[in-house]
């Protein structure tokens, strides 16, 4: 497809990936429509409508950002340049996550860092019985937040709260997660385009990477009831330092590490003695 070909040669690395989301996009039509009819003309509004999300494709602009959507779990989640677009990575999250409480659980859950609301609204869609609080220090990010738990019809169990990190919280919570920001700061202007249109809020993890995990484990030792369960997802060569950063407080037993696709350990969980 042409649309591929020049999203490929100006370095976009899923050229016919993103082709085919814009060509659904621009026409409005399943892909399933597409490939049962591959030789059908676009209307020439339906064309000018590819050109145009084609030029926004072309400048680096996110595909989630330039659809409004990401799909994530099972759900489907509305993005936008004030959050971070759900990773599949981040899956391995609420997989870890949901090994922690049992699926009848009225379990109390935190997802510190909440951004659009993909881990805490995938959990909890998995366990009718529990509850969450979703927590960011942004604002915006909180409200998209807010805005995908009540189209999920998951808002009666979800509070989404703006703040740094724990300190308006008190606890105790049986599972806490969080995907927090852990790129190191001087790498970040050094990021594909589509990484950087995200929040620097959500990448920027200090001179190391690890800042928000130490404030993190700080707070899970204040915030974590006893047999509660702790998922965290690190860089992709962060995992055995996250590892350190718990093990060193002797709070937690039962570690385990996920790892994702292209093999880097990625998850780190463990439950509270
Ligand atoms: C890597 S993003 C993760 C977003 C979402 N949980 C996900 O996995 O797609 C990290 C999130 O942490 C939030 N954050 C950064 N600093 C924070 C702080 N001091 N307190 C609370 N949230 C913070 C960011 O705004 C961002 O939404």
């Amino acid at each position: 497809m042409a649309v591929a070909a020049h999203l490929r040669k100006l370095g976009v690395e899923d050229g016919l990936g993103d082709a085919r989301l814009l060509l659904e996009e621009a026409t409005q039509l399943s892909r399933s429509d597409i490939i049962a009819e591959p030789d059908r003309l676009l209307t020439d509004e339906q064309a000018l409508a590819l050109e145009r999300l084609t030029d926004r494709r072309a400048a680096r602009e996110p595909v989630s950002h330039i659809l409004g959507r990401k799909g994530f779990w099972t759900l489907e989640f509305e993005t936008c340049a004030d959050v971070l677009t759900p990773r599949p990575e981040t899956e391995h999250v609420v997989e870890a996550a949901l090994k922690l409480i049992a699926p009848e659980a009225s379990a109390r859950i935190l997802d510190l860092g909440v951004g659009s609301g993909a881990i805490l609204l995938s959990v909890l869609s998995e366990r009718p019985n529990a509850w969450g609080v979703g927590l960011d220090r942004s604002v915006a990010a909180a409200r998209v937040a807010q805005r995908n738990a009540e189209r999920l019809g998951l808002s009666g169990r979800a509070s989404i709260m703006v703040g740094d990190w724990d300190a308006a919280l008190t606890g105790p919570f049986d599972l806490i997660m969080s995907n927090p920001p852990y790129i190191r700061s001087s790498i970040i202007d050094h990021l594909e385009p589509e990484v950087r249109a995200e929040p620097r809020l959500a990448l920027d993890g200090g001179a190391d990477g690890l800042c928000a995990y130490r404030r993190i484990v700080e707070s899970c030792a204040r915030l974590l009831a006893p047999g509660g369960g702790l998922a965290l997802e690190a860089g992709f060569d962060q995992a055995s330092e996250v590892l350190t950063l718990l093990s060193e407080t002797g709070l937690y037993s039962e570690f385990e590490t996920i790892f994702d696709l292209a093999g880097h350990a990625r998850i780190v969980s463990a439950r509270r003695v």
